[in-house]
């Protein structure tokens, strides 16, 4: 789809559908066409006295500026914030386009106030329209490729509009891609195709990258990705992803993902009711992968580091059994009580390899625990770490995209339930409770020394079921707009 910008009136830009967003405390548009600004005073009164309850839509006559408009009342989407609206109304007005066929959508965010708006609109639009249809006979390609969008902004605002315009399509974009690996099943997506995929994007966005086959992952000792993927036919990878900064900078900051391309349980086999769900358990190696690629161009004043921790958990004749003890890199030695807590297995090794290449900060991303679902249900990620000022500014960057993080404590005492007669640590805590924190314990022990650190748990918020906010069901590339602007603003000082 065509996503343009307009700095000229309402009157000047004929469209088919033309959106207006209002808002109880902002104002977003100037209507110069008297016979849309009427629906516009319309709409505002019937949300004003509450009689209307969902979006305003009226046709108009021939010969109007536009053929129809559509009103949307922000205060009517309770628990998200304006910007997180104006993306979901720009994705609904965009569905309605597509549903009567009207190819050319206006949307009205031409006030000094509604300037800043202009990015997340673009978002909404790129983010909206994605639909994973690839294996469907039957798709409706008519907002790929026939509908185009154009945001009228404000005339004294274009260079900020079109700078906003492109860093939000770059990376939506780069967020649907993230969304599209996930999707993707497992018989698609294996350690190698993620390794493929990342050699392709270093090459396009002028990315350092190493990747790490079993060989070379035996002869440097990162056992727990081998481990793990030892009972599938598709062997483990570890993927280096770096973006060097031109001048050199004083600070490292390492991501870690978790790329497990299936996770069966292993022979701690999971129950057959939506272990299909397991095909998205490389969501936090997908985030990583697809902010490295933004990031790649955005080519922030700070070296990145992204490392992707990737294998298939299987059961099979030569898979790692309960009760197997391995020693990591750091020497602790640990005994894989339970072979369905092997995220924190591949991330070891991640968190490991993030100290060998100098990371004074690392955050690792994962689909961790069902824990964590059962704590902060669907929509809500969990953070926990340890470095105050590095667990505040994720949060904030995801406040600041509609991706909420909610911190959890590492509580020192439950560090007892990681106990084991035979091994420095348990691969899981006795007694059950507390699942998501004592993986985030689990996962301390093997942070580099001296580095701050967080870890985010996006169990949660792996997958909708339904359509949400301005995605469609499946994937939604939680983390990558976190990601991104944890990295575009990383000495900015935390207000
Ligand atoms: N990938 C799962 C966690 C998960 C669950 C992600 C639901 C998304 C949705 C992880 O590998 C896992 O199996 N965790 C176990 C850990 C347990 C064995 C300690 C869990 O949460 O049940
Ligand atoms: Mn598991
Ligand atoms: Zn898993």
């Amino acid at each position: 789809m065509n996503v343009k910008l307009s700095f000229t009136p309402v009157s000047k830009n004929p469209v088919d559908l033309l959106a207006v967003v209002l808002d109880d405390e902002k104002t977003l548009h100037e209507v110069d066409d008297a016979a849309i600004a009427a629906h516009v005073q319309a709409a505002a009164s019937g949300f004003r006295d509450k009689t209307l309850k969902r979006e305003y839509f009226a046709t108009l006559p021939d010969g109007a500026r536009a053929k129809a408009v559509v009103v949307y009342w922000s205060p009517q989407l309770k628990g998200w914030n304006l910007w997180e609206n104006v993306k979901t109304f720009t994705a609904r007005a965009l569905r309605l386009a597509r549903d009567y066929r009207l190819p050319r959508v206006g949307l009205v965010l031409n006030t000094k106030e509604a300037a800043p708006l202009v990015g997340k609109a673009v978002e909404g639009a790129v983010l909206g329209i994605y639909v994973f249809d690839k294996y469907k006979q039957e798709k409706d390609e008519f907002l790929a490729k026939e509908a185009s969008l154009t945001v009228l902004a404000h005339p004294d605002h274009q260079a900020d509009a079109e700078a906003r315009k492109a860093r939000y399509a770059w990376v939506s974009e780069n967020v649907n891609r993230a969304r599209s690996l996930i999707n993707e099943p497992g018989n698609v997506v294996t350690p190698e195709s993620i390794a493929a995929e990342a050699g392709e994007i270093a090459r396009e966005v002028e990315l350092e990258i190493e990747v790490l086959d079993p060989a070379a992952l035996r002869a440097k000792g990162y056992t727990g990705i081998l481990r793990v993927g030892a009972g599938s036919a598709n062997p483990g990878r570890m993927v280096i992803l770096r973006h060097v900064p031109k001048k050199p900078s004083k600070e490292t900051l390492a991501l870690v993902g978790k790329g497990i391309t299936f996770d069966s349980g292993g022979i701690s086999l999971k129950p057959g009711d939506k272990m299909w769900e397991m095909k998205g358990d490389m969501a936090g190696a997908a985030a990583v992968l697809y902010a490295m690629r933004a990031l790649g161009k955005i080519r922030p004043d700070l070296k990145v580091v992204g490392v992707l921790c990737c294998a298939e958990n299987l059961p099979d004749a030569n898979a790692q059994r309960p009760g197997d003890i391995f020693t990591a890199k750091n020497g602790k030695s640990v005994m894989v009580d339970n072979t369905d807590a092997e995220g924190r297995l591949v991330l070891l090794d991640g968190l490991a390899r993030a100290g060998e290449e100098g990371a004074t900060h690392v955050v690792d991303i994962a689909t961790l625990t069902g824990a964590v679902v059962r704590a902060l249900g669907p929509s809500v990620a969990g953070i926990m770490g340890t470095d105050r000022d590095l667990v505040r500014r994720v949060v904030r960057s995801g406040e600041h995209h509609g991706e909420p993080f909610w911190e959890l404590p590492l509580v020192e005492e439950y560090k007892e339930s990681l106990k084991t007669p035979y091994a420095d640590l348990n691969n899981i805590a006795a007694g059950g409770l507390a699942g998501a924190i004592t993986a985030g314990l689990f996962l301390r022990e093997f942070v580099p020394e001296g580095a701050a650190w967080a870890h985010l748990d996006i169990a949660g918020p792996m997958f909708k079921d339904k359509e949400w906010k301005y995605f469609d069901a499946g994937a939604i590339g939680f983390g990558v707009k976190t990601l991104v602007d944890l990295c575009e603003r990383f000495r900015d000082p935390l207000a």
